[in-house]
């Protein structure tokens, strides 16, 4: 499988007024655009981009019970994924539609159909379809989805998770999530105090160093930076450290440079590593155990 450049997620919070229904952020969607045109024109356009969902699906997810689904797959339960999917494939038109007028060569791939869940759990992921978009020069825009579950009729197959999947699959040289702020804080943002978080080291037990404080909106039905974080974490550990994970804010020059080097300087965001023992480091040696 070739590798891909960079895995790029655009999150929710950044494209949309998180408390407005279906408000996109019309500047961030430009700015993602531009971002992703200036990786193309500088030879390091072999990138997937996944965006959240933010104000889009949340609302609709969250009214039918669709996180949590049911056994008996009620009528409800099929109005409300038909309600979300609807709601989360107009933001992705508008992301790829964006990138498309920017001169992207953008696809919009909507996990539904072919990403199935167990249990909440990936027991079916789409990869070919990214796979032969990639290999014929264009981009897949992945979206946050609601899927079909075998156990409870359906769940919600968040963009954190699928990133997580990509990264196995695709070893991209880098994953860096766009975010509305600056990167990781000791504590949520909003919070007197919270310092920015330039770096964590993440134990081979996926524990980190600093510890983080995170929050949620009460509408997320996918557990906000928390699972971000896990995320980012599971990559670092699962790639043996060989995929750096960064975290910085769309809208800024930082951007650019982070997605091409994978360099981030003091106060311009965050920066996850693997901490080095000396098992890690016989494993780095010998490539990517996941
Ligand atoms: P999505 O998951 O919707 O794609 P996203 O990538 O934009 O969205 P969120 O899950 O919304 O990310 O997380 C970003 C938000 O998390 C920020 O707006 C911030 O207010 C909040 N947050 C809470 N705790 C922290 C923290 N310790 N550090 C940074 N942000 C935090
Ligand atoms: C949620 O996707 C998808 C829905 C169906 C609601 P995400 O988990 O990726 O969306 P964000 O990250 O919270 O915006």
């Amino acid at each position: 499988m070739a590798a891909a450049d960079c895995v790029l997620k655009l999150g929710g919070s950044a494209l949309t007024h998180k408390g407005r229904r279906e408000s996109a952020r019309d500047g961030a969607l430009r700015s993602a655009a531009g971002l992703v045109r200036e990786l193309c024109a500088a030879g390091a356009g072999r990138c997937i981009v996944v965006h959240g969902a933010g104000s889009f699906g949340h609302f609709q997810a969250k009214a039918h019970g669709l996180a949590s689904g049911s056994p008996t797959n009620s009528e409800s339960l099929r109005q409300g994924l038909c309600l979300t999917r609807i709601s989360v494939t107009k933001l992705n038109h508008m992301v790829t539609e964006q990138l498309v007028m920017c001169g992207v060569p953008a696809v919009g791939i909507s996990p539904f159909g072919a990403w199935r869940t167990a249990g909440r759990k990936i027991t079916q992921a789409g990869i070919a379809a990214i796979r032969d978009s990639l290999e014929a020069g264009y981009i897949p825009v992945l979206h946050g989805d609601c899927v079909l579950d075998s156990e409870q009729h359906c769940s919600i197959l968040s963009g954190d998770t699928i990133i997580e999947v990509l990264s196995r699959e695709f070893s991209p040289k880098r994953v860096v999530f766009l975010t509305d702020v600056d990167g990781i804080y000791d504590r949520p943002p909003d919070t007197p105090g919270a310092t920015l978080v330039d770096s964590i080291a993440v134990n081979a037990d996926g524990s980190i160093d600093p510890p983080v404080l995170t929050s949620a909106l009460p509408h997320d039905v996918t557990g906000g930076l928390a699972l971000k974080l896990q995320t980012a974490i599971n990559i670092v550990t699962q790639s043996n450290g060989s995929i750096p994970v960064l975290i910085c804010k769309l809208e800024s020059e930082v951007a650019k440079r982070a997605c091409l080097t994978g360099e981030l300087r003091t106060g311009e965001g965050t920066k996850l590593f693997l901490r080095q023992t000396e098992e890690t480091t016989s494993v780095i040696a010998s490539g990517w155990a996941g």
